[in-house]
């Protein structure tokens, strides 16, 4: 009854240059490691769930990207989206879909461009929430302890009272602004969503229903050709219609019956240039090295990439990212990393 939700239709765009709309950063080999993001969130599912039901949920135009780092991936297993509409809608797609070939269905939805690095752990509490997604009706996420008050994630307040490994939750608060980020942390009972969630198909369902009624009875409505040879046609006309939101902010913020599992494994959403240096281990000057051959004087704490095997010098530069990639070499300071989304923009604009 297990099935995976693989989410890779986003774009990355602070790790411009190398992720771009045409080839985003789930589908490079980001650590060096020869494999990519989305390839090893495959593999790392496909240690809970069989393997022929992890659904890979993307835009249309990432399909070949797919099935080129995929071979083993049928075409049942590719769901295209003809728009980019954000999470919500093609969760709600996905799980009407998957629902219909099983109706006791059990998912996890995940994004295919993190680090977790202990996958026994994580496996370990996939099957807690498992467990208790299939007795209850439960929204299940991942917390991560906070270490500063990032807003670019959703905060999840946490019952304190009882000392159990899965807690009520009171608050789901979607990307607050730094003040309250701020006040949250301080306030010692709140976690980081990770952005992975467990759930039974019902809940998640049910849960659209009651709070996204109009873009559950968009997608509902073509339940009956979904899994035929009608429904491209359905999703064709439809998919485009559905409003452009999340599902952080569709269901989770309002539901009440949201759960969380503190994690414990260790965890990055490999947001940015800096987060990849973070985990990425160091020469002996202390840069990050992906695919280049180095030689750094006076010169550490660089996060530098190369996309094909290259020499590269680099004398007096500390704590620079330094990327190569065919058109584009970016030379930036990691301390700025926040702005390449910004310059982006502007490359865009005149070039
Ligand atoms: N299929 C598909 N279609 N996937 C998408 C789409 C889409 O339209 N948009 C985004 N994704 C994928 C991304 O590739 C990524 O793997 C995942 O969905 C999450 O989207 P992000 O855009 O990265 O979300 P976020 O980082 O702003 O916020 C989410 O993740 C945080 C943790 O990293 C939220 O769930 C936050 O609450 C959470 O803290
Ligand atoms: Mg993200």
């Amino acid at each position: 009854n297990y099935y995976a939700i693989l989410m890779a239709g986003g774009v990355g765009s602070r790790f411009w240059p190398v992720s771009k709309e045409a080839f985003p950063k789930q589908f490079h080999d980001m650590l060096g490691t020869g494999e990519t993001l989305f390839q090893r969130t495959f593999n790392r599912l496909g240690k809970v769930i069989p393997k022929e039901n992890i659904f890979i949920l993307t835009n249309e135009r990432y399909n070949d990207l797919v099935l080129e780092q995929l071979p083993e991936v049928s075409e049942r297993q590719v769901v295209l989206e003809p728009a980019m509409r954000n999470t919500a809608p093609c969760i709600l797609y996905a799980s009407l879909k998957v629902q219909k070939e099983n109706p006791d269905a059990m998912m996890i939805v995940a994004p295919s461009d993190h680090w977790i690095e202990d996958e026994e752990a994580f496996t370990e509490n996939v099957q807690q929430a498992f467990d208790f997604c299939t007795k209850n009706d439960a929204l299940m996420t991942l917390g991560i302890q906070p270490t500063f008050p990032n807003t670019g994630y959703g905060y999840i307040e946490f019952d304190k009272a009882p000392n159990k490994a899965i807690k009520v939750v009171n608050q789901f608060r979607e990307k607050p602004d730094y003040q309250t980020a701020k006040q949250f942390i301080e306030q010692g009972n709140f976690l980081w969503n990770a952005g992975i969630f467990m759930w039974s198909a019902k809940s998640v369902i049910k849960a659209f229903q009651n709070n996204q009624p109009e873009l559950f009875k968009l997608f509902e409505k073509g339940t009956e050709v979904y899994n035929t040879s009608q429904e491209q046609k359905f999703i064709d006309e439809n998919y485009k219609l559905a409003e452009n939101i999340s599902v952080d902010y569709a269901i989770m913020e309002s539901s009440k019956n949201v759960y969380v599992i503190p994690a414990n494994f260790d965890w990055s959403d490999l947001g940015t240039w800096g987060s990849l240096y973070d985990k990425l281990e160091k020469d002996s000057n202390n840069n990050a090295v992906v695919n280049a051959k180095t030689l750094t004087d006076d010169a550490s704490g660089n996060m530098i990439r190369t996309s094909k095997e290259k020499v590269v010098v680099i004398d007096g530069l500390n704590d620079y990212i330094v990327v190569d990639d065919n058109e584009v070499l970016l030379i930036f300071p990691k301390a700025k990393e926040q702005d390449i989304k910004k310059v982006l923009q502007q490359v865009k604009d005149k070039f």
